[in-house]
């Protein structure tokens, strides 16, 4: 299934590509967004294209590279966090246009890494960058009840986190739980269905952002915005969490506050009945932007003195 991009009109306005600009793409995945915005570039210009997952990010560069043989690309397996370090390896000295489209993308749920409970046969790995870090089955079967039960709680919002992590605990004492069938099975004895929702998706979705440390990695990116961004630059991100929705309205509230930048919309875009019934992704997206202003510039200049 090929990913649809989300709130797309809304993140082509908020952005307001210009040719000649530098744009960068933090999560480039299936390339929807990215090749709208080229366009609305005229080809012209720099964008700089990022992605964890290798996969994602060579089938996009595949649909795009040839396209836009004037602009100056950049396609890089990384993370959006290191952004900063990334434009100043690359000798870039900011971004006119940061675009983040947080979380997975729809060819996760068919890579084979165990990020579908429709998939019970696949090891339980999640990963988006398959060759660092800790699997999904390494935290389920090495973090302590306690340490389960927070992810479940705090990632998931999980009422049965206590319950579901008590389960964990008791059932990998016989055997290590390293398929996505297993921890179903965990899962059915501890958390209720709720309707036509699987009861394992928010135990899923949990595992997800602590396998990626997805909230870490945005606060690393936020804190860093006034230095990778130009003065006149705009911001987009779009978030399916309201943990994560939170860390962009306070970082972007602060940034207005200090007068560093000027929100976009007053109130986050959210996607139109029209897309939410033909995406059923996009139900819980919300799109926050804002644009920098002259100021947060000198801070940046007075700070490279
Ligand atoms: C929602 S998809 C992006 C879809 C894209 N905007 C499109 O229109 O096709 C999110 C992508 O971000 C990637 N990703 C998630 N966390 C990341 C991170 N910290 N750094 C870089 N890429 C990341 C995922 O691998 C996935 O491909």
């Amino acid at each position: 299934m090929a990913h649809v991009p989300v709130l797309l009109k809304e993140t082509v306005e908020a952005l307001n590509p210009r040719r000649g600009e530098t744009l960068v793409d933090g999560t480039v995945g299936g390339g929807g967004h990215l090749s709208v915005l080229l366009e609305r570039m005229n080809g012209g210009g720099r964008f700089v294209a990022m992605d964890l997952d290798e996969k994602n990010l060579s089938s996009a560069r595949e649909m795009i590279e040839n396209k836009y043989p004037q602009a100056e690309q950049h396609w890089i397996k990384g993370n959006y966090a290191d952004t900063l370090a990334t434009l100043k390896f690359l000798g870039i000295e900011a971004a006119d246009m940061l675009l983040l489209d947080l979380g997975f993308s729809s060819e996760h749920l068919e890579s084979g890494r165990g990020f579908s409970f429709l998939k019970p046969e696949e090891a339980l790995d999640m990963r988006y960058n398959d060759s660092i870090g800790a699997t999904a089955a390494d935290i389920v079967n090495g973090s302590t009840e306690s340490e389960l039960e927070n992810i479940f709680k705090k990632y998931g919002e999980e009422k049965f986190a206590k319950k579901a992590a008590r389960e964990i605990v008791q059932a990998r004492k016989g055997k290590k739980i390293k398929l996505v069938g297993q921890l179903l099975e965990v899962i059915k004895h501890s958390v209720p269905s709720r309707g036509r929702v699987n009861p394992a998706t928010r135990i899923f979705q949990a595992l997800r952002i602590a396998v990626n440390d997805e909230l870490g990695n945005l606060e690393r990116v936020l804190a860093d915005l006034p230095s990778i961004m130009s003065a006149d630059g705009r911001v987009a991100i779009i978030s399916f969490h309201s943990l994560e929705d939170r860390m962009v309205k306070n970082a972007f509230r602060d940034l207005s506050k200090t007068g560093r930048a000027e929100l976009i919309f007053k109130k986050p875009a959210a996607a139109s009945p029209g897309e939410r019934r033909i995406n059923p992704r996009s139900r819980s997206a919300k799109l926050r932007a804002i644009k920098m202003t002259s100021k947060a510039g000198k801070i940046k200049a007075n700070n490279k003195k």
